[in-house]
């Protein structure tokens, strides 16, 4: 991202995957980083940056959080807090609302009471089960949707911006998340034989350093007043391959033959046999890290 001063970014979600790793770009390119945590985070994440972001500890409320946009003054606010749950109990239902819908209708409320408008959300393609333009995989996609619907009332009534990336699956090293790749490493090192579903269903997986890209991107396109009210783009590989597909790459990559007994275990409910792929792409931004480079970079 061109630019001639440092811009500044507040990021919820920052001691997870995606946004530790958002958290760390920036500050490379010499972004102002602040970032927003609960007082139960782990900060483990952002250890190597730790010195040079501002960490605001929120105590849940929602003036808490206007005094916390008034001190960081964000150019940008990344929202990337979620809690995720492929398949949810009774007792996750509070959870998955606080995390997934409240939290952000307090952060946008605290950034429009502030004057910030430009926002990067964060979806989920599991907002689309069987390619439907609304069709909730899960209750943690249903409250995805529910944020974006809050959302339409800033959108009409301030000058709210606001992009929302929808993210496949991604991936890359350090991963601290417990999916896939970590459980096809621990078979490779274990030998333990590893029940999987048929293996048939289609997987799209994007690189972390890719998925990054495009919040820069994303960022760039708010920056530039590029953004009338509401886009929403997939971050795709374009590319979704089966599981089955999947682990062959692996095995290759690693040089391994893995013990999988395929069908050993069924679908999922409402597994998503083949990812969405109607939503628009984002411009100027496309997937580079191709799937068996990306499997060497995590290996490493
Ligand atoms: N990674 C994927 O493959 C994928 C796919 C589709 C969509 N997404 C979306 O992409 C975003 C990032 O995913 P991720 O994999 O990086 O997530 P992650 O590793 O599970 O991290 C979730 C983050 O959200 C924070 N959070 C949760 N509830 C919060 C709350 N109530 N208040 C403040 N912070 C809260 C967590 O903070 P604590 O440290 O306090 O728990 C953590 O920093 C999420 O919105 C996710 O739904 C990810």
């Amino acid at each position: 991202m061109t630019k001639n001063r440092p811009l500044r970014a507040l990021i919820t979600g920052a001691t997870g995957f995606v946004g530790s790793r958002l958290a760390q770009r920036l500050v490379r390119q010499d972004w102002e980083v602040h970032v927003i945590v609960r007082p139960t985070s782990k900060l483990e994440q952002l250890d190597s940056i730790k010195d040079r972001i501002k960490i605001y500890e929120h105590d849940g409320s929602t003036e808490h959080l206007e005094n916390i946009v008034a001190a960081a003054k964000p150019e940008i606010v990344f929202h990337l807090a979620s809690l995720f749950l492929a398949q949810h109990h009774a007792k996750d239902i509070v959870p998955l609302i606080q995390s997934n819908v409240q939290f952000g209708t307090q952060l946008v409320e605290a950034m429009v009471k502030n004057g910030v408008y430009r926002l990067v959300n964060t979806g989920t393609s599991w907002q689309h089960h069987e390619n439907q333009d609304y069709s909730p995989v899960c209750l943690y996609a249903a409250t995805k949707q529910a944020f974006e619907a809050l959302l339409q009332f800033y959108l009409e009534t301030t000058a709210l911006k606001v992009v929302t990336l929808k993210l496949f699956d991604t991936y890359g090293p350090d991963d601290p998340r417990p999916k896939l790749f970590r459980l096809l490493k621990a078979t490779a090192e274990q030998q333990e034989p590893l029940a999987m579903s048929p293996g048939e269903q289609l997987i799209d997986l994007v690189y972390i350093d890719d998925v990054i890209e495009a919040y820069l991107v994303a960022a760039e396109r708010l920056q530039a007043g590029l953004v009338y009210a509401h886009e929403s783009y997939i971050v795709s590989s374009g590319q979704p391959i089966s599981l089955k597909e999947l682990v062959r790459t692996y095995e290759q990559v690693i040089g391994k033959e893995l013990p999988i007994q395929w069908g050993g275990r069924p679908y999922r409910p409402r597994e998503v046999m083949v990812p969405w792929n109607k939503g628009d792409k984002l411009p100027g931004w496309e997937p580079r890290v191709a799937l068996s480079e990306g499997i060497k970079r995590m290996e490493k």
